[in-house]
């Protein structure tokens, strides 16, 4: 055979007829076996080639380019229509996309965002995340922190007790202050972490008070530690959360298991201390309590005071909101109504 008779014996428009008489993919894929397969007869032509003239090497190689081109587009397409048909024939295709037509999306509510904010601060100045349990036992809400049985602090936080084991021996916890003495009964110090988390309170409803809210704590734990570091922490954590220009103080006050005790305040950042409604025109804002972490907390988790100190604060997580946009009364944080949560 010599090159023009080669050429022409592939023969495209039998080849393109054959595929459009195909009914099921496995027609077409059966003549692709037999148009371009290993046995096909171009496959024979292009073994072929090699014996040929030399100047008709390039138009048999360009015949058999061509034809395996068009014959392997042609089963491509023929092939996808015989699926397409297929899909068709199924019925109406079901949209499972979850889509945003014209519907809103949900978003954290504040109170998240708010403990969020709080943790982004504290982990950006190299403290630690931790939790603990909400059902705790007496000795991590109270006796540890240095609340003896029957001792009168206790009476300062109206317990929820649960009942399990003994009588008065598990409760909801009051505070997240129990979560420091699980952090240090399990790690030694250096320590710095906070510890966000939703507390109880068995005391009546007021537009300040909810039986239910949320604390955050922190805790530093190291060698040398001093009220110093404590003031410095607070009013950079003041600067942080609040801006530039809002000021921290620290007020003598009592809390069983620090020692001194202080209550962290901030200068009113609505007034710049001057006085209005929303600090009760004192220019401060109380929002929460500090201060060195008792020696007795110390011995009671097995961290020998005399080689560590530290300090702890906590403060509520919903005074935030509240105080940044005046929400009342805190029930509302809780009661799930769309028109409130939407607004944050
Ligand atoms: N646990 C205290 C409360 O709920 C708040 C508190 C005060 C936490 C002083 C502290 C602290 O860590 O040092 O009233």
């Amino acid at each position: 055979m010599d090159d023009a008779d080669l050429a022409a014996s592939l023969d495209l428009d039998v080849a393109l007829r054959a595929i459009g008489a195909t009914a099921d993919v496995d027609d077409v894929d059966g003549l692709r076996r037999e148009l371009i397969g290993k046995k096909s007869r171009v496959a024979a032509v292009k073994v072929g080639i090699k014996n040929l003239p030399n100047d008709a090497k390039p138009v048999v190689g360009a015949a058999v380019k061509e034809f395996t081109t068009a014959v392997s587009d042609a089963l491509d397409s023929r092939r996808s229509e015989i699926e397409r048909e297929a899909l068709a024939k199924r019925g109406p295709a079901v949209d499972f996309t979850l889509g945003t037509h014209g519907r809103r999306r949900g978003h954290l509510h504040l109170i998240t965002q708010t403990q969020r904010e709080l943790e982004d601060v504290f982990v950006a100045l190299g403290y630690q995340v931790a939790e603990g349990p909400e059902v705790e036992d007496d000795w991590h809400n109270f006796e540890a922190l240095n609340f003896p049985p029957g001792h009168p602090a206790r009476a300062m936080q109206d317990t929820f007790y649960v009942q399990l084991g003994e009588p008065e021996q598990v409760v909801l916890r009051t505070h997240t202050s129990p979560v420091q003495i699980r952090v240090m009964e399990t790690q030694p110090p250096p320590i710095f972490s906070i510890m966000p988390g939703r507390v109880y309170r068995n005391e009546a409803p007021s537009p300040r008070n909810s039986s239910v809210f949320h604390q955050i704590e922190g805790l530093a734990i190291d060698r040398g530690i001093t009220f110093g570091d404590l003031a410095g922490t607070m009013q950079a954590f003041t600067t942080a959360y609040f801006g530039e220009g809002v000021r921290s103080r620290l007020l003598p006050s009592y809390f069983p298991f620090t020692e001194p005790s202080a209550e962290y305040g901030v200068s009113c950042p609505f007034c710049d201390g001057g006085g209005c409604r929303v600090c009760s025109h004192t220019g401060w804002i109380e929002l929460g309590g500090a201060g060195m972490v008792d020696p007795n907390v110390l011995v009671n988790v097995g961290i020998d005071p005399e080689e560590f100190s530290g300090f702890a604060f906590g403060f509520g997580i919903e005074r935030m909101p509240m105080i940044k946009y005046g929400v009342q009364p805190i029930k509302t944080f809780f009661d799930d109504d769309i028109r409130f949560l939407e607004q944050y």
